[in-house]
């Protein structure tokens, strides 16, 4: 024994592998070897004991995982926090535990029932005692870290662990003397590997690969300049002798088969105090409240998933179950989130979902102000499709102009307070920008839901359609189509040249021709290609009725750019009778206002191509303007713009024959935007025939 540090180990008497709480156990059942496991804990034992002295506890039968004492509970001082258990097959041993600690003098804190921890399994001291780090994911929650920041006063980083293999902290995890780091990175979120590397200098982190991990090299004992483990490759020993420590390896396959090896089998007891350190925590927690269809919308589910998905972890404080099938239900959560950046990103995907603070919780946004043109304050909100309030002066104001991706700025006008949406870069000094997730929430209207059914685009809800849909699909938009256009409505139209290529362009004309479409936007390949098969029958050089290569075909769309740019103008060019049919023929004659935005890629251009992107951006925020139909017809780079500058309640209908582009522009989350996947020329087909069964007078079919 050379010092005064002390462990506890727990003789393996009743050892075995029982049953399966960790995926180490699985098909281990009954499978390890008594004697080996007794020889084995025996090793380990006596090497500790020429470094330290070990105390021991009685094992008891029926526990036999009691050999693992470092789920006994976290000691720092004369304090320790008992562990709570996760598994009923654990939690038997915590009254044993317990007694060991009074019986030794320390004082002992014991956590809230149900919220688990399980000791220094999961949590590491800092081996010059700086801090604390606490591993949550698996066994021990994130909410147990304030209470062990609080009662050993000490600084506490909560780390997420992410493969259930490494489901204690101390399997991927091991702190060493001076500062040093032993550690497998691909057990950890992100976040909490930037986490760690921002405590631990690149030269003292040591990581191992997943070949040693799974030898559980980590879960070694540190003793001043002594690493104790059951197995390390060969260049790990070098890796750690370059930096003055020496291995000593045990083998501990028994205790291997229950997902435990050498630091499972201790509890370090002496971990002195630094008196000048005090607590700090970054967990921080949030109560809220969601209302609607929580159940059968599924809403409550993915606000749970969310959480846990961001590293977060959660507490359903109240639920209140709608009975009838109609009634709505409430519930109150409590969100808890390692860092304040971690619940900025959960809290602003709650209120996606319509989540609200209680009542009496309920603050101001906070805002700051825009100090150079089109740059908003780092930590601005990023809007989304839903209708958003904020709250400003106690009063919660609508905030205008709804798309994602802006920033919510305020302004002060004569009429009063205007919240609007804006992209950056219209920014303007003089504004107020929201930052943080405070004091804004989203509207989400729950009598829709029984609207939704009733109505038409109930396929809505299914998302994607496939082929055998497509007729359905068909049908309601015509409906739809219908009923926006005799009510004096706005749809519109964005297309890809795709649309001509496959057939298509007569029966878009013919929509546009019988008004049922108010706005076209897309690029300069729709237009030239519509105006190239109006002029020479031609879309690209392949011969439309025929379906074959004219020769020479390939200089057409040059030539009929030529004949445009000659005009000036494609109203122009349809004036002067060069123009006499096809889309943008129609949209000339029906006044249905267009805009072409340009690309790197355009020949020509024509001259109505808007080659300023900011510019065509504007445009076509103005005229989708009041729109409440979206047909994307094949064009991907069009729609996501304009899916971006629409809010959620607009119908989207998203047409292309590549599914991935298809589900792409309908996973807004919202209820309105479906995709078909099919050929955009047999669609509009489908639809015309569709809309003239429905316009043909009934009496037609009696005749
Ligand atoms: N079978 C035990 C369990 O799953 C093993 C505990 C290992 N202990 C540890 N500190 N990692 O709980």
């Amino acid at each position: 024994m050379t010092s005064q540090i002390r462990y506890l180990m727990c003789p393996p008497d009743h050892y075995d592998v029982d049953y399966v709480i960790n995926p180490w156990m699985e098909g281990n059942i009954h499978k390890s070897s008594r004697d080996r496991a007794v020889q084995q804990w025996h090793q380990l034992y006596h090497i500790l004991k020429e470094h330290a002295i070990v105390d021991l506890v009685p094992p008891q039968k029926g526990w036999p995982d009691m050999v693992f004492t470092a789920n006994a509970g976290l000691v720092l001082g004369d304090t320790v926090v008992l562990s709570r258990f996760l598994h009923k097959e654990r939690q038997g041993e915590e009254p044993y535990f317990k007694q060991w600690f009074e019986e030794n003098g320390y004082k002992v804190y014991e956590l809230p029932k149900d919220l688990p921890f399980e000791g220094a399994g999961d949590a590491l001291l800092d081996r010059e005692g700086r801090w604390l780090w606490a591993g949550y994911g698996f066994r021990s929650e994130l909410d147990s870290h304030p209470y062990l920041a609080k009662w050993l006063d000490i600084e506490v980083l909560s780390l997420r662990l992410i493969d259930d293999r490494f489901y204690h902290l101390d399997t991927c995890f091991c702190p060493l003397t001076d500062g040093y780091l032993l550690y497998y990175p691909a057990a950890f979120d992100s976040y909490s590997n930037r986490l760690i590397e921002m405590r631990v200098a690149p030269e003292k982190r040591i990581a191992i690969d997943e070949a040693d991990a799974v030898n559980f090299a980590c879960n070694a004992v540190n003793v001043d300049r002594i690493v104790i483990m059951n197995k390390a490759s060969n260049p790990l020993k070098e890796r750690l002798a370059d930096v003055g420590f020496e291995i000593i390896e045990t083998p501990l396959t028994e205790f291997l088969k229950a997902g435990g090896a050498a630091k499972c089998l201790t509890l370090r007891v002496t971990e002195p105090v630094r008196e000048e350190l005090h607590a700090n925590v970054s967990v921080e927690s949030r109560i809220l409240r969601m209302e609607g269809h929580l159940l059968d919308a599924g809403l409550i589910n993915r606000a749970l998933d969310l959480i846990v998905d961001n590293g977060g972890s959660f507490q359903v404080l109240n639920f209140n179950l709608g009975e009838q099938r109609q009634s709505t239900s409430a519930a109150e959560v409590k969100v808890s989130a390692p860092s304040h950046e971690v619940m900025e990103e959960i809290i602003s995907q709650l209120i996606d979902l319509g989540a609200v603070d209680l009542p009496q919780d309920e603050q101001d946004v906070k805002l700051e102000p825009v100090t150079i043109p089109g740059v908003a304050p780092d930590d601005f909100y990023v809007s989304t499709i839903y209708p958003t309030e904020v709250r400003i002066n106690g009063e919660w104001v609508i905030v205008q102009n709804q798309r994602m991706d802006g920033a919510i700025a305020i302004s002060q006008t004569p009429q009063g307070l205007v919240a609007q949406c804006k992209i950056l870069r219209d920014l303007e000094v003089g504004e107020q920008v929201v930052v943080d997730v405070q004091g804004i929430r989203t509207i989400r209207k729950t009598e829709s839901r029984e609207k939704r059914n009733a109505e038409e685009f109930s396929f809505m809800s299914s998302g994607v359609s496939s082929e055998r849909r497509v007729e359905l699909v068909v049908e309601q938009v015509a409906w739809e189509l219908r009923k926006i256009r005799d009510a004096g409505g706005k749809v519109v139209v964005t297309a890809g040249p795709v649309v001509i290529h496959t057939g298509g362009g007569e029966h878009l004309s013919r929509l546009i021709h019988e008004g049922y479409i108010q706005a076209l936007l897309g690029g300069n390949a729709i237009a030239v290609h519509d105006i190239e098969q109006s002029i020479m029958g031609t879309s690209l050089g392949v011969d439309m009725k025929r379906g074959v290569a004219v020769r020479g075909g390939h200089r057409h769309h040059l030539k009929v750019i030529n004949t445009i740019r000659r005009y000036g103008s494609i109203a122009k060019a349809v004036e002067a009778g060069i123009i006499k049919s096809g889309v943008m023929y129609e949209c000339v004659k029906n006044n249905v206002p267009f805009c072409l935005a340009g690309s790197i890629r355009d020949d020509g251009p024509l001259p109505d191509t808007e080659m300023d992107l900011i510019k065509a951006q504007a445009k076509y925020a103005e005229l989708l303007k009041g729109a409440e139909m979206i047909l994307m017809l094949s064009s991907m780079l069009h729609s996501i713009g304009v899916g971006n500058m629409t809010p959620a309640g607009v119908k989207m209908v998203c047409v292309d024959i590549n599914p991935a582009v298809v589900t792409k522009l309908s996973d807004r989350g919202s209820v309105e935007s479906v995709g078909v996947v099919t050929d955009v020329g047999l669609f509009l087909s489908l639809l015309t025939k569709q809309l003239d069964k429905l316009t043909s007078p009934y009496t037609a079919k009696m005749g």
